[in-house]
């Protein structure tokens, strides 16, 4: 396996998959945060929302918002759902076919009843020989697209009937059967999204892992993405809702690192106090709405009311940074169509508003 997602040049953070979020309008907003190493983003992961392996074979790429990709995109690691060997084969050969894919990432870490009823997500952690089963399957059908596609997988935290040992052991299964790397997110599937999130698995995870490990969870400022790498040792961190709410995170980090500032800002730092980032934050949600606009309705044809949804779905993830982020997401839950959120959020940030550095994490 060649990626270029664990060498020196590698940028040390990528964003989450997330149903409803992960879309091309957030990758995108993201990307224009990113530092830049001789004009160029440095590589990392870029997912898309978890697709799920029945309907992708029948579906036509680019017609839904899970699916758009906008023109240029690189580095695309699709996250697909799934558990049986003719599905996931159809799906990832069509992914290759219309996208230029870095990788595949399969979940075994969605909680949804949906996912259980159906044995994939983190059900498949409950059956460590079936769970490697499904990555040969996936390694196999990438084989097919004669092209390095490598598979990596996302994992949750095991529950309390099964020790980190055990989970070291399905991580070995899984790398014998050719994943490439592993994410963590440290919470059981009973946790969903409440509680901490357990950095020291990670910790345990990598010390013993014979493939890349990425951590996951509760990052909310650049310091928890350094103290993550260095506590935990792991390979890359991956950070969700956080970057919704701060996608300059990566310019952050950038800065960190000496590499050069993202191309096409007008600010000459990345933004840093509270004030700085509340006004940053007015700023990224109307290039948001914009983008939404442009990706959604008029190249993949969804009506206004569905992408306000999509915004308003974004903005109650991320609203909680926001000292008077419940008044924004009223406003915004209030709005009919696009101009009219425009208005509101164009008169919200007309006053100085403050971004709290952490907030507590419900969602
Ligand atoms: C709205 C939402 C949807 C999510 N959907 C997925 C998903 O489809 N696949 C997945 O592997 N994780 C999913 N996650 C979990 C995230 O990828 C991530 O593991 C979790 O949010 C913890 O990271 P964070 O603390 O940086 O947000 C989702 C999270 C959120 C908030």
């Amino acid at each position: 396996m060649n990626s270029p997602f664990f060498d020196k040049h590698s940028f040390p953070v990528c964003l989450a998959p997330m149903v409803g979020l992960s879309h091309a309008v957030l990758r995108a907003v993201i990307q224009e945060y990113m530092p830049t190493q001789d004009n160029k983003i440095s590589p990392t992961i870029w997912p898309t929302e978890m697709l799920n392996s029945r309907r992708l074979p029948q579906e036509i790429l680019g017609c839904n918002s899970e699916t758009y990709v906008h023109e240029g995109e690189t580095h695309l690691v699709p996250q697909l759902l799934g558990n049986q060997n003719q599905e996931i084969k159809d799906s990832i050969i069509k992914l290759n076919t219309h996208w230029d894919l870095s990788g595949i990432d399969i979940n075994m870490g969605c909680p949804v009843q949906k996912a259980l009823k159906h044995n994939y997500g983190v059900s498949l952690m409950g059956d460590f020989d079936y769970a490697a089963q499904v990555v040969q399957y996936a390694v196999e059908a990438a084989d097919e697209c004669e092209r390095d596609i490598p598979i990596s997988v996302k994992l949750r935290a095991v529950g309390s009937d099964k020790s980190a040992d055990e989970l070291c052991r399905f991580i070995e299964k899984l790398a014998e059967k050719g994943a490439s790397w592993i994410t963590l997110h440290p919470r059981t599937a009973d946790q969903k999204r409440r509680g901490q999130a357990d950095w020291d698995q990670i910790k345990f995870l990598k010390a013993r892992s014979p493939i890349p490990i990425i951590g996951n969870g509760d990052i909310q400022i650049t310091s928890d993405i350094f103290s993550m790498l260095e506590e935990t040792g792991a390979d890359k961190v991956m950070s969700g809702r956080a970057l919704t709410a701060r996608p300059w995170l990566m310019w952050q980090v950038g800065e960190k690192l000496n590499m050069a500032p993202p191309s096409g800002k007008d600010l000459l730092k990345a933004p840093q106090t509270e004030v700085e980032e509340g006004a940053e934050y007015g700023r990224m949600l109307l290039r948001f709405i914009d983008l939404c606009e442009e990706y959604f309705i008029k190249k993949v044809g969804l009506k206004e009311n569905l992408v306000l949804r999509k915004i308003q779905f974004f903005i109650r993830t991320n609203h909680v940074w926001l000292q008077f982020g419940h008044r924004l997401m009223a406003l915004s839950n209030r709005s009919q169509t696009l101009n009219e959120l425009r208005d509101h959020v164009n008169d919200f940030f007309k006053s100085e508003q403050i971004m709290y550095k952490q907030t507590e994490l419900r969602q």
